[in-house]
């Protein structure tokens, strides 16, 4: 029998992009409306490197958030070279930061001030693992003669492997893993390991981009991959491993900077990311696995209380705009202009 209703525990998104500024207020809401807490991604230009920063920027969100609303930022901060171990103690201190995050520099969107050479990085990644502050992981290899749909592969081999070996006892999230190798690799792991998964990746493989010309709303990083890499995907989100959990990387871009010839890498979810994830399990025959890609996982691998109170999903449908209005231009989200088969309720 077609299930018409899907009613969750308040979901959480463990990966989110929110930006600052005029443009964050634009899509703020869509989130706060959707989730219950949201990890915040600390790559703002200037990026996020100090607990003061990032409790400054959790001041910035509060401050825009519609006034009813009880959503709550769990701050991170951005991994440099220069991350004392000091800045590690404050920020476990703090309460605040959920996590420190590892972009390898240049690997994606604000990502050059990261981190060109991990063992700079040490002192900073011994503290962690001392205070037990996960890593968040942006997983892709950068350098440029690994072909661009191989290198979250290639950084699980080279990179995460040693990583996790030098550091064993360092908790980290592999965020928006888009490979099968990626899923098998953390399947594979004894623990400490879990990664997020994005709508996208779930809905997609790497067609999407030259569909009928060069789509560059379906451009981001890591890129789209194989439809084998999706099924994988799939099949980690539905079943039932506690190790994979939801991670929207809702990531606003104004249009003028996505429509471009040198377009910026970044998908927008926010405004729809819940109803995105329910086509996803209802298609895999899975959506009473939701409850806890959406609502459990990700709170019991970062320890954090489960949300109390529900939403509710159904079967109705849900017309996307063109486009939001995102600081003095606009964003274009994902699935625009066409119409959704389940719909949030207030
Ligand atoms: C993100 C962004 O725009 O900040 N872009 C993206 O394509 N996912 C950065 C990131 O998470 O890689
Ligand atoms: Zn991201």
């Amino acid at each position: 029998m077609e299930i018409l209703s899907v009613t969750l525990p308040r979901p959480d998104d463990f990966h989110l992009h929110l930006r600052d500024g005029a443009a964050m207020a634009d899509v703020l809401a869509h989130s706060a409306r959707q989730f219950a807490r949201a990890v915040v991604m600390p790559n703002l230009k200037p990026p996020v490197r100090t607990t003061g920063e990032a409790l400054a920027y959790r001041d910035r969100i509060q401050a825009a958030l519609p006034r009813e609303s009880h959503f709550q930022p769990l701050m991170t901060l951005y991994l440099t070279e220069a991350t004392t171990a000091d800045e590690i103690a404050r920020a476990r201190d703090s309460g605040a930061i959920i996590g420190v995050k590892l972009y390898p520099a240049g690997a994606t969107t604000n990502a050059d001030d990261g981190v060109v050479d991990l063992a700079q990085a040490r002192t900073a990644l011994e503290a962690m693992q001392q205070e037990d502050l996960p890593l968040l992981i942006h997983g892709e290899v950068t350098d440029s003669t690994i072909d661009v749909f191989d290198r979250e592969a290639v950084f699980v081999d080279r990179v995460l492997e040693p990583l996790r070996r030098d550091f064993p006892a360092l908790r980290m999230v592999l965020e928006h893993v888009t490979t099968q190798h990626a899923v098998e690799y953390v399947q594979a792991a004894e623990r400490g390991l879990a990664a997020t998964i994005t709508p996208q990746h779930l809905l997609y493989n790497r067609n999407a981009l030259f569909a009928g010309g060069l789509q560059p709303h379906y451009y981001c990083l890591p890129l789209l991959k194989l439809e084998s890499d999706r099924q994988a995907l799939i099949a980690a989100a539905t079943g039932g491993d506690r190790r994979f959990f939801l991670g929207t990387d809702s990531a606003p871009h104004p249009r003028c900077a996505k429509e471009a010839a040198c377009g910026c890498a970044g998908i927008y979810s926010a405004h729809a990311a819940l109803e995105l994830y329910a086509e996803v399990f209802e298609q895999a025959g899975a959506l009473d696995r939701l409850a806890d890609f959406a609502s459990r996982n990700g709170a019991d691998f970062y320890g954090l209380p489960r949300n109390e109170g529900t939403v509710r999903l159904i079967k109705q449908a849900l017309p996307i705009p063109a486009s939001y209005p995102f600081g003095n231009d606009e964003v274009i989200p994902l699935r625009a202009g066409d119409t959704l088969t389940w719909r949030l309720t207030e």
